[in-house]
């Protein structure tokens, strides 16, 4: 990985020129990361700067990517997995939880791959989010001619059993239900006509957040949706059917803790303000958390070159997490994915993903060849902005001392590369910062 020094910019100067991007030279733009010196590690890292404010920030991940051995020898070299642990203290799975890749027939599991981000997320004393418990994508190819109305609720609850057992007390928190609403499918409750509500009916919600309660009672219990984040009508909306989920399910005292905006945004376009920013205080008010959870930029609607993207991503990036993360109910936010090189946008998935250009998209805080790009200044910078620097260090009456903020995970010749505290690989294994040595 190439070496992450650049210089610094003088932040607030260089904001004032964030307006007209491409009119602008390059020395002037906002989001600089090309010719300026930025370090991305240690107490510069994402990872630290979130700590240092109290926020759990972090990414999707693809395990089968991760350098397992040398994570747990504490010695990796791997570009991707040293940057996942050095700039996220929480994690998710990308697809590993899901129930296709979790369940190869209806009697087994298959839980390599998730076991697999347990295993590193413990080494890097990082969070893990589950994703997800019950969605209408990505389910098994059986499930189709296997499950039946008789089956469905004993298939759902043995599932969440099993899954959310296995790793019960060390998630922080589950996407128990994804993507349940769809007005375009004209019911009055606005819930999407998914297998699981025509097997189960409406019920199929609460049964699924019962039975992750249950299961594990310390991890917090997600709504998680799509198309809610936006000023536009049909966001707002959804948005409106989102809260009526919210409201019924807690009038029956289900267990729900906070709702998931997915944020997958376009850079072209409409923006979220208002309306995004009233829905999480009505989360507030009924005691919920929001959370960022797969956050991308894509610019399919934007002309231009690479340059061009990455200055109207990053501006994104920083409106975006600015407005959520001001709100004290919202203080966890993942992308989806970190590097460019690994993202599903570049997956071939659909035109929605495609830039008429033909272009590669450039929706994450580092570029293909693992980069910082200016998304990253941006939300840093938002991060940064969310919350006072010392707020979370004088709560644990703690002094702002940078020694104890988090220090990277071994980076090839960084002097400083932490010891891991326990046996390789063994849950309890976690860093011992370089200062406690
Ligand atoms: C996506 C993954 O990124 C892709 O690799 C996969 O092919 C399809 O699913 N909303 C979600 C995520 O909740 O699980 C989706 O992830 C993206 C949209």
């Amino acid at each position: 990985m190439r070496d992450h020094m650049w210089t610094r910019r003088d932040w607030m100067k260089a904001s004032l020129a964030a307006g007209a991007v491409s009119a602008l030279p390059h020395w002037a733009r906002a989001f600089d990361t090309t010719d300026s010196h930025i370090n991305v590690t240690g107490s510069d890292s994402l990872r630290s700067h979130a700590e240092a404010r109290g926020l759990l920030f972090g990414c999707a991940v693809d395990p089968a990517l991760l350098d397992m051995d040398g994570m747990a020898a504490g010695t990796s070299t791997d570009p991707y997995t040293t940057l996942i642990a050095t700039q996220a203290n929480i994690v998710v799975a990308e697809n590993s939880m899901k129930w296709g890749p979790l369940r190869p027939t209806p009697t087994t599991y298959d839980f390599a791959q998730a076991d697999r981000l347990m295993r590193f997320a413990a080494i890097a004393g990082q969070r893990v989010r589950g994703h997800n418990l019950c969605w209408h994508e990505q389910l098994p190819s059986w499930f189709k001619t296997t499950a039946t109305n008789d089956n469905a609720s004993k298939l759902l609850t043995d599932h969440i059993q099993t899954v959310a057992g296995r790793y019960r007390g060390k998630i922080h928190s589950w996407d128990v239900v994804n993507e349940a609403v769809e007005l375009k499918d004209g019911r009055a409750d606005g819930l999407r006509n998914s297998p699981w509500l025509g097997l189960i009916g409406p019920e199929y919600i609460e049964l699924a957040f019962k039975t992750a309660a249950e299961t594990d009672p310390a991890a917090k219990l997600v709504y998680n949706d799509y198309g809610i984040e936006l000023d536009t009508d049909d966001n707002a909306m959804k948005r409106g059917q989102v809260v009526m989920l919210v409201r019924r399910l807690k009038a029956r005292n289900i267990p729900i803790h906070a709702v998931g905006l997915q944020s997958h945004l376009l850079a072209s376009g409409a923006h979220a303000g208002e309306g995004l920013r009233k829905f999480i205080r009505e989360m507030k008010a009924m005691g919920l958390e929001v959370y960022v959870t797969e956050m991308d930029v894509n610019t399919r609607g934007v002309e231009g070159g690479p340059d061009v993207q990455d200055q109207a991503v990053a501006q994104i990036y920083r409106d975006y997490l600015s407005l959520v993360l001001a709100e004290p109910n919202a203080s966890v936010a993942l992308t989806w994915g970190i590097t460019d090189r690994h993202t599903w946008l570049n997956a071939g998935l659909g035109d929605w993903a495609k830039r008429p250009d033909g272009a590669q998209q450039r929706p994450l805080p580092f570029d293909a060849d693992l980069q910082p790009t200016p998304a990253f200044v941006a939300a840093r910078a938002a991060i940064d902005a969310a919350r006072p620097l010392t707020q979370a260090l004088s709560q644990k009456g703690q002094q702002l001392d940078p020694a104890l903020m988090y220090q990277p995970f071994k980076v090839q010749g960084s002097p400083d590369a932490p010891k891991l505290s326990a046996a390789p690989g063994s849950p309890a294994a976690s860093f011992v910062r370089p200062t406690q040595q």
